[in-house]
């Protein structure tokens, strides 16, 4: 199974955001996650297509986008010719999800749906099978360094369940609070991507610290 770690700039440093993306280029990890609030969707406010896309201009690895806003659809393009490799928006932020889904595929781009904690994994039936990963939410949206919520264990393997149930090929990413008390654990129960932002930039050696999230076992 892949192991993937996605550091989130949103814990880097904005005032050095070149170094910051510079030590994650050089590390083992494999994508750039960048969290976009709209001050709506999620009660705080981040950053934008501006910064996207200057952090596509130095980045080597690929732009993992999650949109925390309303009406995703209007902006998905624009985060597209930013630079983002993949979209994910939020099963509570859309009407027609299946529709957002293709609207993002047909880019040629990874798709992901991402499920705030209270939303059930069920409501994920109508997209399983032609999402690229599933985000499961394991804090509420909107803030970095939150406690990560042990019920996303039992989520992950419900969301593992309906992925071998539909066929799916979806791989599962999980984000917030995710540490090396949890990342062994979210390994087991199916996870294939780990999100951390403080673990990771507030560690004496975010370096390290990327290949021991990458590393870890129970
Ligand atoms: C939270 C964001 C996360 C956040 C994770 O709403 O989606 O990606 O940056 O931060 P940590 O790892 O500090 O919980
Ligand atoms: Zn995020």
């Amino acid at each position: 199974m892949s192991r993937f770690v996605a550091p989130s700039l949103l814990a880097a440093d904005f005032t050095y955001l070149g170094r910051d993306v510079e030590m994650v280029n050089n590390s083992q990890a494999d994508w750039i996650h960048l969290d976009i609030m709209d001050g709506v969707f999620v009660p705080n406010i981040s950053f934008g297509i501006p910064v996207v896309k200057a952090v596509k201009s130095i980045a080597r690895k690929p732009l993992d986008v999650h949109l925390m806003i309303t009406h995703p659809d209007n902006y998905i393009e624009a985060f597209f010719r930013a630079g983002a490799d993949n979209i994910t928006i939020h099963m509570e932020a859309c009407t027609d999800p299946y529709a957002t889904v293709q609207k993002i595929r047909l880019l040629g781009i990874k798709a992901g749906v991402s499920l705030k904690p209270d939303t059930p994994v069920e409501s994920l039936e109508s997209v399983i099978s032609t999402i690229d990963f599933v985000l499961i939410m394991s804090v509420n949206p909107g803030f970095g360094g939150q406690t990560f919520m042990p019920a996303t264990y039992d989520k992950v393997r419900k969301t593992r369940e309906l992925i071998k149930k539909s066929g799916s090929r979806a791989l599962i990413e999980v984000d917030g609070g995710v540490d090396l008390s949890n990342a062994g654990m979210l390994y087991q129960a199916g996870v294939n991507i780990l999100v951390a932002g403080t673990t990771i930039f507030r560690a004496a050696d975010p370096t390290s610290m990327i290949a021991a999230l990458k590393q870890a076992s129970l």
